[in-house]
Formats: C-alpha cells, structure tokens, sequence
C-alpha cells in the first residue's frame, strides 16, 4: 500500500479495503454536492458497498491496469482520485475525481492531479492522459484547464445524470505537452 505526498497538508494512499468505513461516511455527507455529477452515488448504500469498491480497486491495482487513491487532507479522507484502467495498446488511460463539498476551493484536486499526471507520465511511463467532464460541470473543467490540457471534443449524451443525458468534454494532456508545460 503506498502513500504518495504532494505537499505538507495533501497525499494520495492507494484505496485499501480498511478505509471502506471512513470513505463511506465522506460520500454519505456530500451525496446530494456528489451525485449532481457521479452516476454511481445512489448505490453507495452502506458500508459495504465502499467495501466492494475497495476490493476492486486493490484487484486493480494487482493487475497492473492502474490505481484509486484516497485524498488525504490533514490526516482525513477527503475524496478520491485514480485512473480508468489503462490501455497498453496506446499507452492512454483517463482519470477520475471527487472531493467532499466541504472541501472544495482551497486546491486540492489540482495539487493532486499534478502529482497523479507526474507519476502516470515519469513512473507508469504512458503518453496520453484523458479527463471527461460534463459540458456544464465548471468546477471540474477548470481543473485540466489549469493545468493546461487541451480540449479536444465532445461525446454528446456520453453519461445520465438524474435521468437526462449530458454531454461530455474530451481533455487531454501527452507526456511530451506535460513536461513543456506543467514541470517544475
Ligand atoms: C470537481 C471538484 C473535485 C473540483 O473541486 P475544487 O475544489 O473546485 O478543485 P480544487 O481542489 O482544484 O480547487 C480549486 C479551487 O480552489 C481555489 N484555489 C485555492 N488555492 C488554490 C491553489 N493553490 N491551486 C489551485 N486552486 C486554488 C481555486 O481558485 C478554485 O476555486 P474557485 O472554483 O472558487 O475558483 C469538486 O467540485 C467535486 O468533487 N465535484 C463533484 C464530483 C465531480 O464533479 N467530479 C468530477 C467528475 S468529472
């Protein structure tokens, strides 16, 4: 199980089974901040659920197809962030996130997407990184536009969110543009 620091207050620790109970009560607490944009939500009922979500995500892990960590923030679960499982063919994959309501607008999910994008890119070695974002789901878009991804089309009626179709903004980021433009 690693735990990846990003800065003094923030880290990333891959998603464990003996988180599930903590995770549980995060979601629970910012269901109705959470499900405006995450199809998955209605059916995070128990615990137990956050559970079979965490044994899937250490079976992914041991596949070698990517990873889910859990947001730290000062010593507290605060969100998530992983990768969609990864193509080897093209060496893609496209990566996901959410943070409790409460915990927003202080930059947390851009410090950790840095840190996510510069292990995908120097560790995992791939070269294409992909974030899908609802057309009108501002606050998520501005996190690969502040960091610097290139906007590169629309899948119209790409996911149902409370029983209507919305479309989805295609980012992307290569190895190459990341380490022009966002290295340091
Ligand atoms: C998407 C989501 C993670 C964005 O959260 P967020 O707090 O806006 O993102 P960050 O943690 O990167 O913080 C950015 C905010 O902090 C501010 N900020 C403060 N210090 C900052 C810093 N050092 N760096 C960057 N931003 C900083 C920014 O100005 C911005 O605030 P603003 O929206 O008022 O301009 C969150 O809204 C969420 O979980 N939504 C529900 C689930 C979801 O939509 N998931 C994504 C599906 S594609």
């Amino acid at each position: 199980m690693f735990e990846h620091v990003v800065n003094k207050n923030i880290s990333l620790r891959l998603t464990h089974v003996t988180d599930s109970e903590e995770v549980y009560k995060v979601i629970d607490s910012s269901r109705e901040h959470l499900k405006k944009w995450l199809s998955w939500v209605d059916l995070v009922k128990s615990p137990r659920d956050c559970k079979y979500s965490a044994y899937k995500a250490m079976h992914q892990y041991a596949s070698n197809n990517g990873f889910q960590c859990n947001v730290i923030y000062k010593d507290k679960i605060v969100g998530k962030i992983g990768l969609h499982g990864i193509e080897w063919s093209d060496k893609s994959t496209s990566i996901g996130y959410w943070l409790a309501e409460d915990y927003q607008g202080r930059g947390i999910m851009t410090s950790c997407c840095k840190s996510l994008l510069n292990m995908v890119f120097d560790n995992i070695k791939l070269n294409i990184v992909y974030i899908y974002v609802a057309e009108d789901n501002t606050k998520s878009r501005a996190i690969p536009e502040r960091l610097n991804f290139k906007q590169h089309g629309l899948k119209k009626n790409a996911q149902i969110l409370s029983g209507n179709y919305v479309n989805h903004i295609q980012y992307v980021m290569t190895r190459k543009d990341w380490n022009e433009l966002n290295k340091v």
